[in-house]
């Protein structure tokens, strides 16, 4: 028998951050919601990404102090690494704030249905395994928020043991004495960064001239140097061409064509995420996916479709970031209501990568605020002369903020802020609100930060920028 068919406002596919958020701010503006999810709400940057990666990140950090307390005059001995303990405090946190989520949904009165959803030609949604299979489910809109994948690559077959991308990481008990990471972006960096603090010895091979391409070139500069200084391998214009495991299997050779081999006794994958829509889509949709898999959408996140939406990883040509998924899920429910939103300004979203140094930024870089034709002015504070950097004893790093060069040649608005170093990931909102509520170097420059203050520095850079700097030239 023909299930019945159950109607809703809109039905999203995939219970992620773009997934969740669409049905959260939904429901909260009085829609009737669906989100079907096949694994569990929250997504990947709950349960495999964001959350516990940087729950590892903090446990680097906390070694860190550690192995600097005798600069305080604390001495702290026969320090041991149990990364079990750290798995078991991710999962804890993972949990907490999957029930928090959960728990949100619930008293929204959004419904929640277990499977793997397909959309039909006429519209409606089925659910095609899971506890739920065999629903029909019809929204007047639908919300494709099936996000993202690791990619792999050829030669690297991933078994959860030698060879690993974030996923399987994010089970391991125990952490290996050596790595190779391939893939310098912000998931191989965050790794790579993590596991040296925990004391593995790390190589990192990236198949482009420099890791952390999608930075200003010196906010990437100031990364690789502390890597470097740290003793991390950093091999770039590496092409992989597979690896031998030991027989053994306790370790195995990684292969670079032209390069010296490594051996190691883990490979971290971070190539970067594709999407996932194999199987989204029956044929007649209407949806248009592009040749990589992703779904074309216009800036206001409608598809081909007019019914249909697409928000966060699965998205065509936008970054693949959880708040950028937010934010898109604001813009689709205020479509829905017919309030007119603004689209995204994907030039303009913040981004932040907590290795150490930390790295966060906003707006163009140099490079391409020039690309674009502008005259610009910079200026750059090491995080050196900070008298909190000082004090906490982490002084690699700069600020760096590019600005439009008005006719005169002093500086107008500011186009582009760039972090490096300590904290800046939650340093960036002032340099985000001066790109994007479009400030000029004077205006945002009259502005007092702390003392002190790691803001400091950007305050500092500001003034610079704006004619005259205190401590700055
Ligand atoms: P990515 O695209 O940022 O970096 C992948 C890197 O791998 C690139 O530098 C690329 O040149 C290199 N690569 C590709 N194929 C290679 C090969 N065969 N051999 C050697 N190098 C190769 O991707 P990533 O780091 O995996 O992250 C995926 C997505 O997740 C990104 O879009 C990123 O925005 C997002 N993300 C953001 C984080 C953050 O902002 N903190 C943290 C984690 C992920």
């Amino acid at each position: 028998m023909a299930s019945e068919v159950q109607s809703f406002d809109v039905v999203v596919i995939g219970g992620g951050p773009g997934g969740y958020a669409t049905a959260l701010y939904g429901a909260s503006a009085g829609l009737n919601i669906a989100v079907i999810e096949r694994d569990k709400v929250g997504g990947t940057c709950l349960h495999r990404g964001c959350v516990p990666a940087k729950e590892f990140l903090e446990t680097a950090h906390v070694r860190r102090t550690i192995a600097h307390s005798s600069d305080f005059g604390l001495s702290v001995s026969d320090v041991k690494v149990d990364f079990s303990v750290s798995q078991d405090r991710k999962n804890e946190v993972v949990d907490t704030l999957f029930k928090g989520v959960s728990g949100l949904l619930k008293g929204r009165k959004v419904t929640v249905l277990a499977g793997t959803a397909q959309v039909q030609a006429d519209g409606t949604v089925t659910v095609l395994d899971g506890e739920d299979a065999g629903a029909v489910l019809k929204g007047t809109h639908v919300v494709l928020a099936s996000g993202s994948v690791p990619r792999t690559i050829p030669g690297f077959e991933i078994d959860g043991s030698l060879i690993v991308t974030s996923d399987e990481f994010l089970d391991l008990r125990s952490l290996p004495a050596s790595a190779v990471v391939i893939g310098g972006g912000a998931i191989g960096c965050e790794f790579a960064s993590m596991l040296s603090d925990m004391g593995t010895s790390v190589t990192i091979l990236e198949g482009l001239p420099a890791i952390l391409t999608g930075c200003d070139t010196e906010v990437a500069g100031v990364v690789q140097r502390a890597f470097k200084k740290r003793g991390i391998d950093i091999r770039t214009n590496a092409s992989v061409t597979g690896h031998t495991p030991a027989s053994d299997g306790s370790k195995t050779t990684v292969h670079v064509e032209g390069g010296e081999d490594v051996e190691v006794e883990l490979v971290v994958v971070s190539v970067g995420r594709r999407p996932r829509t194999e199987g989204l889509l029956a044929d007649g949709t209407g949806v248009e996916i592009n040749e990589r898999g992703f779904v074309v959408t216009d800036e206001l996140m409608r598809t081909a479709n007019p019914a249909i939406f697409a928000v966060g990883d699965v998205v065509a040509n936008t970054p693949q970031l959880a708040h950028v998924a937010f934010a898109e899920a604001i813009v689709i429910i205020k479509s829905i209501l017919g309030e007119s939103p603004l689209p995204v300004d994907y030039d303009r979203v913040p981004w932040a990568i907590y290795s150490n140094p930390e790295v966060a930024f906003c707006g163009l870089t140099e490079a391409a605020a020039k690309e674009r034709g502008y005259d610009v002015i910079v200026k750059k504070d090491p995080f050196g002369g900070n008298s909190r950097a000082r004090i906490i004893g982490e002084t690699d790093g700069v600020v760096k903020i590019i600005a439009e060069k008005r006719a005169d040649g002093t500086a107008g608005q500011i186009l582009g802020v760039h972090m490096a170093g300590p904290w800046v990931t939650e340093q960036l909102g002032a340099g985000y609100y001066a790109v994007n509520w479009e400030a000029t170097a004077d205006e945002a420059a009259m502005l007092i930060q702390p003392h002190p203050s790691l803001s400091e520095t950007f305050g500092e850079t500001l003034l610079a920028l704006a004619g005259r700097g205190l401590h700055v030239g």
